[in-house]
């Protein structure tokens, strides 16, 4: 499953450059954020977490491998606009909880939707969101059939919205991809 979900960081890989502004939206203990400073050298990575520890963790983590182009946020990613005042080239969303960490605070469908909303709104033409999901638990489940629902209403003329999962095993996690077409 880990090898279905890092197709993620395959599509991303292919939507920034050095100097791209990206977020991720789900910082957890940093592994996707490390990965994205390490991609944006001259660029910017936001990274959002409800979680202090999450963004202390990251902050270890990131300043420990010598990078200062970041700004971690201990707030909802649903609150993201009101901390990104740019266009974003790309952003990720690894959904649900920390592994190893606190089960009981996980995302939410209820400010998932609204933040995934808001990063589109974000995205510039030609960037790309990605969204983790994991049907296996209930809320997962839920979460991803109201994105499906609610994507599918993004019009095909301005967005590719496609998903990428194992057809043979719908509890399976799966990933889910918005690119704004760039015209
Ligand atoms: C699957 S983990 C992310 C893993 C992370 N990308 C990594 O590389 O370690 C999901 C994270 O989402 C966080 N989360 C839950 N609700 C959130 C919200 N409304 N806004 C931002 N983060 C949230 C959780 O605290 C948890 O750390």
């Amino acid at each position: 499953m880990t090898e279905l979900l890092n197709f993620s960081k395959t599509f991303i890989k292919e939507h920034i450059k050095e100097d791209s502004v990206v977020a991720d939206f789900t910082m957890g203990n940093g592994h996707d954020t490390l990965w994205l400073c390490s991609l944006v050298k001259n660029g910017f990575v936001y990274a959002f977490d409800v979680q202090e520890q999450a963004v202390n963790n990251t902050r270890e983590r990131l300043t420990g491998e010598g990078y200062s182009n970041f700004q971690l946020i201990h707030d909802g990613h649903q609150n993201c606009e009101k901390y990104i005042d740019r266009e974003i080239d790309a952003g990720m969303f690894n959904l649900g909880w920390l592994p190893g960490g606190d089960k009981s605070i996980h995302t939410l469908r209820e400010s998932t939707l609204p933040a995934v909303f808001s990063a589109i709104k974000l995205l510039r033409k030609g960037g790309l969101i990605t969204i983790n999901v994991y049907p296996g638990h209930s809320e997962g489940k839920c979460e991803g059939e109201l994105l499906m629902e609610e994507l599918s209403k993004l019009s095909k003329f301005e967005y590719c919205v496609f998903v990428f999962r194992l057809v043979n095993s719908p509890e399976a996690p799966f990933i889910i991809g918005i690119e704004k077409y760039n015209k």
